[in-house]
C-alpha cells in the first residue's frame, strides 16, 4: 500500500539521469503486468534523455513533463500480434495499462517519480508517438511513462470513498 498511495503524478524533474539498473527494473515491473490469456503482446520503448519524443511534446497540451524527464518509456501494443490471438477482442488497451500502472508504482517504490501521458485513442497523439519512434502503424502507442527524479515530492494520497463501493447489488442512497 506504501507504493501504491505514493504514486503521484510528478511533472518536473531535477536533472539527475536514471542508470540502466533503474530502468531495467522498471522495465521487469511493467512486464510482470497481468495480461489477458497471457498474449504478451506488449512492446516497452525506451528513450533517455530530456525532451524525448519531440513531435507528442508539439502536439499534446499536456506533456511538458517529457521536457524535463530523465528517461520514458512507452508502452505499446503489437497489433500484428494481437490480431492473430484474438481479432475481435481488443485486450490490449488492458494490457498496456496495466503495465502502465505498474511501472508508476514501481518508480514511487523505488524513490522515483513518474507521469502517465495518455496517448491513445487520440489520433494524433498516436501518430506523432509513432512518428518519434521509428514505429509502423501496426504498433500502436498506449500511453508514455515520464520517469526521473521528483523536483518536489508529492505527499502520498488514499482516496478511499465509501459511497462508491457496493456491497452486492447496485442501490440508490449507497452510504456503505
Ligand atoms: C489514462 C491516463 C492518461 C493521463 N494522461 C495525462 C497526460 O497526458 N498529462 C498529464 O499531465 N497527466 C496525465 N494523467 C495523469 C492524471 O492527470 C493523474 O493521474 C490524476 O490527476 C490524479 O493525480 P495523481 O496521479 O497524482 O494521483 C493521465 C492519467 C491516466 C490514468
Amino acid at each position: 500500500m506504501d507504493a501504491i498511495f505514493a504514486r503521484r503524478s510528478i511533472r518536473k524533474f531535477t536533472d539527475e539521469s536514471l542508470t540502466d539498473s533503474q530502468i531495467q527494473q522498471l522495465l521487469r515491473a511493467g512486464m510482470a503486468a497481468a495480461c489477458a490469456k497471457n498474449s504478451q503482446n506488449r512492446l516497452f520503448f525506451v528513450s533517455e534523455g530530456r525532451g524525448s519524443l519531440p513531435t507528442l511534446i508539439q502536439v499534446h497540451p499536456n506533456a511538458f513533463a517529457l521536457k524535463t524527464a530523465a528517461a520514458a518509456i512507452t508502452v505499446c501494443a503489437d497489433l500484428r500480434q494481437a490480431a492473430q490471438i484474438d481479432p475481435l477482442n481488443p485486450w490490449w488497451v488492458q494490457d498496456c495499462a496495466a503495465a502502465m500502472e505498474n511501472i508508476l508504482v514501481e518508480a514511487a517504490d523505488m524513490g522515483l517519480g513518474g507521469l502517465w501521458i495518455g496517448v491513445h485513442p487520440d489520433p494524433k497523439r498516436v501518430v506523432a508517438v509513432q512518428k518519434d519512434l521509428g514505429a509502423p502503424d501496426f504498433i500502436v502507442p498506449l500511453g508514455v511513462a515520464a520517469l526521473g527524479h521528483p523536483d518536489k515530492v508529492k505527499e502520498p494520497i488514499d482516496r478511499f470513498e465509501g459511497d462508491k463501493v457496493f456491497y452486492g447489488a447496485y442501490h440508490e442512497d449507497n452510504n456503505s
